[in-house]
């Protein structure tokens, strides 16, 4: 595997790559939901590159900047032994140098949901992803469902902006117990992670609410609520069922393809969820 630690070296290797390019953004600390990306990019590009930056712009202020985890020779194993065949490890100069214009897209969507808590937060992510794929060139990238609202937002800034270059939309991994596998897990003690199951078992729940043919947002969320334990779960930030394709909230009858969108606080850790709701 090459490693270019800035965008010289980065550039001579992309000069030296042959084939097509799949491309995995990450903030490192890699789990087996970065694993089943980069597998799937495996599968489908002749080169597979992934990046790790711990993007400071998409973090506010009071937020986990600082205690991020960072795993690099961890992380460098990893991807050797999977093979990657190209890491980029930038600096913050090399993402964000004085004489870069940020670019300039915005959507509604980054102030609702996950926004509206994290003020500014997908503004960095839609700076640094930009960035990155101007960096990578790339034709194809990789990113995880869990991270539902990004997804989508990403997708729109791709598609409006018609950038070359395909997304690749992979599925949650989840522990055995059902935890959705993230960086921030690392947060939790094993106990914990234990509890935090409760989440995935409200979103099954809701689920199975929705299949036995309630359509109702209302009925259907409150089976998410009445399933998780209160005791584990004191704080919920959200709850939302919105339409799959648009994000918008379905208010009343749920009739087309939803997604139920989920932030809990579990202590001083914020995780988030989603299951899909399909018709
Ligand atoms: O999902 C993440 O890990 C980050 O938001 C991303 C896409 C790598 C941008 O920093």
């Amino acid at each position: 595997m090459e490693i270019a630690k800035n965008n010289f070296e980065l550039n001579d290797l992309l000069q030296n790559i042959n084939g097509n390019l799949g491309f995995v953004p990450t903030m490192g600390s890699l789990h087996e939901g970065h694993i089943s990306l980069i597998e799937s990019s495996k599968k489908l590009f002749d080169n597979t590159v992934v990046s790790i930056f711990v993007n400071p712009t998409q973090f506010g202020p009071g937020e986990d900047f600082e205690k991020y985890p960072r795993n690099e020779n961890n992380d460098i194993a990893v991807l050797k032994r999977h093979k990657v065949d190209l890491l980029y490890l930038p600096s913050a100069s090399d993402v964000y140098p004085n004489d870069y214009a940020p670019i300039s897209f915005t959507s509604p969507l980054t102030n609702k949901l996950e926004g509206a808590l994290r003020p500014g937060h997908f503004d960095g992510v839609i700076q640094v992803v930009y960035r990155l794929l101007s960096l990578v060139n790339p034709d194809g990238i990789f990113l995880g469902k869990k991270d539902a609202q990004q997804l989508k937002i990403l997708s729109l800034m791709i598609d409006q902006l018609t950038l070359p270059v395909k997304v690749h939309a992979c599925e949650i991994i989840r522990e055995n117990n059902g935890l959705a596998l993230s960086s921030r897990n690392a947060y939790l003690s094993k106990n914990d992670k234990v509890s935090a199951s409760t989440i995935y078992k409200g979103l099954l729940s809701a689920k199975a609410e929705f299949r036995s043919g309630s359509l109702d947002t209302e009925v259907v969320t409150a089976a998410f609520i009445d399933s998780i334990d209160p005791s584990i779960i004191k704080n919920i930030d959200y709850v939302s069922i919105v339409d799959q394709a648009t994000f918008t909230p379905t208010n009343g009858s749920i009739n087309s393809d939803a997604l139920m969108l989920v932030a809990v606080r579990f202590g001083s850790t914020r995780l988030i969820d989603n299951i899909e709701l399909t018709i």
